[in-house]
């Protein structure tokens, strides 16, 4: 089957280079010219496992291509993919100028054969609505918008697309729900998974409920660990008491500094939007936002109590994306714990295994940057740990404690059990946890 895939950020590449991979023909497009040429040279311009491979190979075996132009997607295309972004507006409600613009240019370009339009970005219910009157309005060609929100995760996209846990299709005519079962036949035939045919509100409503509801999961976790530091109760062990109940599981009760990326943060402030203008409520979203943006406050207080004053201290900060597995820095959790430091006049030394190129051109210049964790920690007044790195976890306490000034480590993210770093002699503060202390 010919797909065609618009807006080759993760979502869009990950998803072309799986469909190619699993047998289809499949051409991307992208409107930043600098990504689509990145594409046409063969080249993934982010960092994604598994990624590079799997577009290489594809284009190397003539499934996958790229065009600058979108016309010639239309024109070979049944289904497209529309994964164009849908960042937020400063009110949090979802700008979806992008995905307006590109339904406006698809129906300049429908020629009278019939095409599904596949919306995969994340957006607000009622999106595909909008899409279809938008485009009837402009042309009489044939088509039907579909829902078919995505699942991934960065750091494990590819595998993610290739077995998900379940395919969810939102459509109105069993002309589109036919050509999309073709589209997924593959994967749904190698991993087994399920999959979900919905109307179209309810399909894009599945989207963002299940990421508000995540969200809600890491939000909640986090207000147990204010009340475990409160109290002196272990919010590790609290996580695994709830998550032995099959009805709560254990996943997604890591507390920590809280979570960012470049979906959470936006879509929670979008699905607030929607239910303040639908019900009239959003307390619930507004609690969970307000309870992530405390996060980075937390970790600042903790040093702030063992160092007295931060100026004029070197500070350590491990880790810049905002979860292992990416060099995606999109509101990561480090640029607030990093902008409080600086405010304090503290100096900045900061190290993580991928994300440091990116994270050059976007952070102050004030920032140093290390060769190494080890580096980093180099007599350091303490250390901060931002993201659970799997390498950071791997590191000795003794030598940490060796390398630094003083031996204050900061666990934003509780990699480290507490009792190797209180045999190590380190004073240990980590979110949700009994401190440990060396003095
Ligand atoms: C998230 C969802 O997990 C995907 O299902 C969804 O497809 C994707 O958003 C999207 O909408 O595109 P992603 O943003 O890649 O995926 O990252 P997650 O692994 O979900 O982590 C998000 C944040 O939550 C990270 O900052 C992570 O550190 C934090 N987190 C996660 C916690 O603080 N605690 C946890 O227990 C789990």
């Amino acid at each position: 089957m010919k797909i065609g895939v618009i807006g080759l950020g993760h979502v869009g590449l990950v998803s072309a280079a799986c469909f190619a991979e699993v047998g289809h023909h499949v051409i991307g497009m992208d409107h930043m010219p600098e990504r689509a040429q990145d594409l046409l040279d063969g080249r993934v311009p982010f960092f994604e496992p598994g990624l590079q491979e799997l577009v290489t190979s594809n284009i190397q075996n003539g499934r996958l291509r790229f065009e600058r132009e979108l016309r010639p997607v239309v024109d070979e295309a049944e289904a497209i993919f529309i994964c164009v972004g849908t960042p937020s507006l400063p009110s949090g409600e979802a700008d979806l100028s992008q995905i307006e613009a590109l339904a406006t240019e698809l129906a300049g370009c429908l020629d009278g054969s019939y095409r599904v339009l596949v919306e995969k970005s994340t957006v607000p219910v009622n999106t595909g609505h909008q899409m279809s009157r938008t485009i009837s309005r402009l042309t009489d060609s044939p088509f039907d918008v579909v829902s078919n929100p995505e699942f991934l995760r960065e750091g494990s996209a590819v595998e993610d697309t290739l077995s998900p846990d379940r395919i969810v299709v939102g459509g109105s005519s069993e002309r589109a729900f036919t050509l999309m079962r073709e589209a997924f036949e593959p994967i749904v035939q190698r991993s087994g998974c399920k999959m979900i045919e919905t109307d179209v509100k309810t399909a894009e409503l599945i989207k963002h409920a299940s990421n508000a509801f995540l969200a809600t999961k890491i939000s909640f976790i986090n207000h147990i660990a204010e009340v475990c530091d409160k109290t002196g109760a272990n919010v590790d062990l609290v996580a695994d008491g709830m998550g032995l109940d099959p009805r709560i599981s254990r996943e997604f009760l890591d507390a920590g500094i809280g979570y960012g990326g470049s979906c959470f943060p936006k879509d929670v402030a979008a699905f607030a939007s929607v239910a303040r203008e639908l019900t009239g409520d959003s307390a619930l979203l507004e609690a969970v936002q307000a309870i992530n943006a405390r996060g980075p406050k937390r970790l600042i207080e903790r040093l702030r109590s063992e160092l007295w004053y931060l100026k004029g201290k070197r500070i350590a900060v491990l880790g810049l994306s905002f979860k292992p597995g990416t060099d995606d820095l999109r509101d990561s959790p480090a640029f607030a714990v990093i902008e409080e430091l600086l405010a304090s006049e503290a100096h900045v030394c900061a190290y993580d295994p991928v994300a440091m190129p990116a994270a050059k051109e976007r952070l102050s210049p004030a920032v140093g940057f290390a060769t190494s964790a080890m580096d980093a920690l180099e007599d350091a007044h303490a250390a901060v740990i931002v993201t659970a790195w799997p390498e950071f976890a791997e590191l000795d306490p003794v030598e940490i404690r060796l390398a630094l000034h003083l031996p204050i480590v900061v666990d934003g993210r509780n990699i480290f059990p507490p009792e190797r770093m209180q045999e190590a002699g380190l004073t240990y503060l980590s979110m949700g946890r009994p401190p440990v202390r060396s003095d």
